[in-house]
């Protein structure tokens, strides 16, 4: 039986992480996509190179051109330009938007039934921007972010905890920026609220390091942005997808009322199976979350009215 397809637009840290890690488990067939000359087919050879030594009988193939992800079952976008210190995600917007409905475009004519998860930043609205352009049905369109923003969070309670990051239950929700919402009433260890585990002032501190997650790795890695943990996320969405595992992750979909939030992608709980976004999962909420929530979502509107205002 011939594997199922994975397109990856975007042959940078994020893409060809990506494609390593997806071609490395051995389950899917990769296609790596990028406009620069050579370095899409480069990678992909040496990644193929591996497959002996990691025991992988994938297929894995770099091009400048879109006709090679024909029939995708999963297509991840990670085009455009990254952060420098100092810009936040917002500084890419007009720049990724043009890149991102590119790419969308050449790719979803390939590949008209696949599901599309976007990755590129300012996310939520970029994943707007896809959905807008691909006229992809609403569940076949995501972004992902809330897994990552909820790995770092989930990552650094267990260091401050001292206990496995697999007994953390938690949720970083909103749009992937600086008013993303880490949702304190849900977050347990080992079935214990957070908050009888660590007193507000620091957990305060600790959400503060969330939002601040992406940043601090742009600080340090000075020309780009994290790659390591983004890709890892990326790839849980589309195991849930090839699966159909039914995973409830908390990723960019379309809300059409759900948290009172209305023609917007935002970060919530989704069930993520091989339809794509399954179910929209709505939990409970304190009333300064949902408020912060309901203020995340505006302010990705405004970025989709920056991006939409000469239409
Ligand atoms: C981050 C960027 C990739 O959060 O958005 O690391």
């Amino acid at each position: 039986m011939a594997k199922q397809k994975v397109t990856i637009i975007g042959a940078g840290n994020v893409g060809a992480t990506t494609a390593q890690r997806i071609f490395d488990k051995g389950y899917a067939d990769v296609v790596l996509i990028d406009i620069l000359e050579g370095i899409p087919q480069g990678k992909s050879l040496d990644i193929l190179e591996s497959g002996p030594v990691v025991g992988s009988d994938s297929k894995i193939i770099g091009d400048n051109n879109y006709e090679s992800s024909k029939n995708s079952d999963v297509i991840v976008i990670t085009a455009g330009i990254a952060r420098k210190p100092g810009m936040s995600r917002d500084d890419l917007l007009l720049t990724n938007m043009k890149i991102v409905g590119e790419v969308t475009k050449n790719v979803c004519s390939y590949s008209p039934n696949a599901i599309l998860i976007v990755v590129s930043n300012p996310l939520d609205a970029m994943v707007q921007h896809a959905h807008k352009i691909s006229k992809f049905p609403k569940q076949r369109v995501l972004g992902m972010a809330g897994i990552l923003d909820t790995a770092r969070f989930k990552s650094f309670l267990a260091d401050e905890l001292n206990v496995s990051v697999n007994s953390i239950s938690a949720y970083v929700l909103g749009g992937h920026g600086d008013t993303m919402v880490p949702v304190i009433k849900s977050t347990t260890v080992g079935g214990v609220p957070i908050s009888d585990l660590i007193p507000s002032k620091r957990l305060e501190e600790i959400v503060q390091r969330t939002r601040d997650g992406g940043a601090e790795i742009v600080g340090f890695l000075k020309t780009g942005s994290a790659y390591y943990a983004p890709s890892a996320s990326i790839v849980q969405m589309v195991e849930s997808i090839l699966f159909d595992k039914k995973e409830i992750l908390p990723c960019a979909a379309f809300l059409e009322g759900e948290y009172d939030i209305n023609g917007l992608f935002v970060g919530v709980p989704i069930k993520i199976g091989k339809s794509g976004v399954e179910e929209i999962v709505t939990i409970e909420l304190s009333s300064s979350e949902q408020k912060a929530l309901k203020n995340s979502a505006d302010s990705v509107k405004e970025l989709t009215e920056i991006m939409y205002k000469n239409d």
